[in-house]
């Protein structure tokens, strides 16, 4: 990656885009923020964009899309099947992944549905680096467990390490050996893991979970989603790969998988999903399920428009100046904020900025959900959506108790190409105030509770007045600015 320097010395990152088609923004009054938290049962997900000023909810299906992307959806082949859009989608998960068999899919969770109807029964265990909502949500949802191995060093906070996505291998083969290899139908290997902050594993460690796979014959899965982002850390911090590129690194990585998926809102700024693999045999197990859950072989319920933005997105991936803009947008937001000790996650990793609301709301016990409570008192003073990711994003066990978190994160999601520096200047402002004020933050509590995925659309409330007075308190700093 090259480097632009600063004549006078500053480090910023240099945005290598060009804007050509723009949308009008709202910062709303503050009266209106807090009447949409209590509309919106203090949940960022039941927000309207309407009363939104920052969207960093998620980078899902929010990347900018290139010139070539939007053009390249005017020549879709619209064609329930045989499109020829579809063979060009083949044709660049061909070039780009490796890999020769393509099931489409309408998004990532539909692949995670899939592998499970598939693969998944009542005592199954999958082990993995660490779960994904949805991925854990399918997984039990078809009777199986999970086991989550990573390294103690992924939980630290404030850390240098390079890759706290590791699996931890000795655990690996500790857990198939106490289960049983019978018992476990794949390890899921995510890229740059999604719940701890967006931190991605090394070549290598994948390599060794390789070897244990191969060892106790296990199909290696590779979630892919953000594959494109650890592989543009990788260049940057595993030694073997310093003088490489991004499609030898992407290459390497899904080379050693049995099975590749993805979702396509994340990978290759667009939308939809594939589930793609070498194998002939996985490919028949699978084939069966794409027209009874998705849509025909040649669609997996994507409109034609996506999958042509997704062929190119997929090239697009290679691209280090795509890839590289919103790690370093992310490194830069998360360098400003340690200055000032407020607690984020380090390394800085990749899809956002994550606040550590474990310590940021320390006087907020985890039963009523700090994470939760940052990400509304953050919207409420900002208009900055956030996402959280703590113990609301947690599903309950089977006896319906609480499982709480090992982070309670606040994520502000950095989508690719989409802010401006002084935007993210704006949000480092807004966090420092809130984390200034932090002793007015209160807690909440479930008042709706959806028994499954609660965090898109559960309801909650605050326990006291403490909202009101933090609008008492931003008013008294800042006067009538919104
Ligand atoms: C790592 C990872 N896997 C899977 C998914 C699910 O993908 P989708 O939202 O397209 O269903 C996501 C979505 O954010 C993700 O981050």
């Amino acid at each position: 990656m090259q480097e632009i320097k600063f004549y006078s010395g500053e480090n910023i990152p240099l945005e290598l885009h060009k804007v050509r088609i723009v949308q009008k923004l709202n910062l709303v009054p503050i009266e209106r923020r807090l009447q949409a938290l209590f509309e919106g049962g203090f949940n960022t997900f039941r927000l309207s964009t309407r009363d939104v000023f920052l969207d960093m909810l998620t980078d899902s299906g929010t990347n900018a899309m290139s010139d070539n992307q939007l053009s390249a959806m005017m020549r879709a082949d619209d064609a329930y099947a045989g499109s020829q859009s579809f063979e060009r989608l083949q044709k660049a998960v061909e070039d780009v992944l490796d890999k020769k068999y393509l099931l489409p899919v309408h998004q990532g969770r539909a692949a995670e549905n899939i592998l499970s109807v598939a693969y998944v029964h009542k005592g199954s265990l999958v082990p993995m680096n660490y779960h994904f909502t949805t991925a854990m949500a399918h997984i039990t949802d078809k009777g199986g467990n999970i086991a989550e191995l990573l390294y103690n060093e992924a939980y630290v906070i404030n850390s240098d390490h390079p890759f706290k996505g590791n699996m931890n291998i000795e655990k690996l083969e500790e857990t198939i050996n106490y289960h049983g290899p019978k018992n476990i139908p794949f390890i899921r290997m995510e890229a740059s893991t999604n719940l701890i902050g967006g931190q991605p594993f090394s070549v290598q460690n994948l390599r060794d979970v390789r070897a244990i796979a191969d060892k106790y014959k296990i199909r290696l899965i590779l979630d892919c989603s953000l594959l494109g982002e650890n592989a543009f850390l990788v260049l940057q911090r595993e030694e073997e790969f310093k003088n490489s590129n991004m499609e030898t690194v992407i290459k390497t990585m899904t080379g050693l998988a049995d099975i590749c998926y993805f979702s396509a809102r994340k990978l290759s700024s667009s939308r939809g999903g594939g589930i793609c693999t070498d194998s002939l045999e996985i490919f028949k197990e699978l084939e069966a399920f794409i027209p009874l859950y998705e849509g025909f072989l040649t669609y997996g319920g994507m409109s034609i428009r996506e999958v042509e933005a997704m062929a190119v997105g997929l090239y697009e991936t290679l691209d280090e100046t795509v890839i590289s803009q919103s790690p370093s947008f992310i490194k830069y937001l998360v360098e400003q904020l340690d200055k000032k000790n407020i607690p984020v996650i380090k390394p800085a990793g990749v899809l956002g900025v994550h606040l550590d609301a474990m310590q940021i709301c320390a006087h907020i016990p985890q039963t009523q959900y700090p994470a939760g409570c940052l990400a509304a008192a953050l919207f409420l003073i900002s208009g900055i959506r956030g996402m959280e990711r703590g113990s609301i994003s947690n599903q309950r066990d089977e006896y319906g108790n609480e499982t709480y978190a090992d982070m309670e994160l606040l994520r502000l999601a950095m989508p690719r190409r989409v802010f401006t520096l002084s935007q993210v200047k704006y949000v480092e402002d807004r966090v420092t105030w809130l984390y200034d004020n932090r002793h007015l933050i209160g807690g909440l509590k479930f008042v709706y509770e959806p028994p499954v995925l609660r965090f898109f659309m559960g309801g909650l409330e605050p326990v006291n007045d403490w909202p009101e007075k933090l609008v008492a308190k931003f008013k008294e700093d800042f006067g009538e600015s919104l």
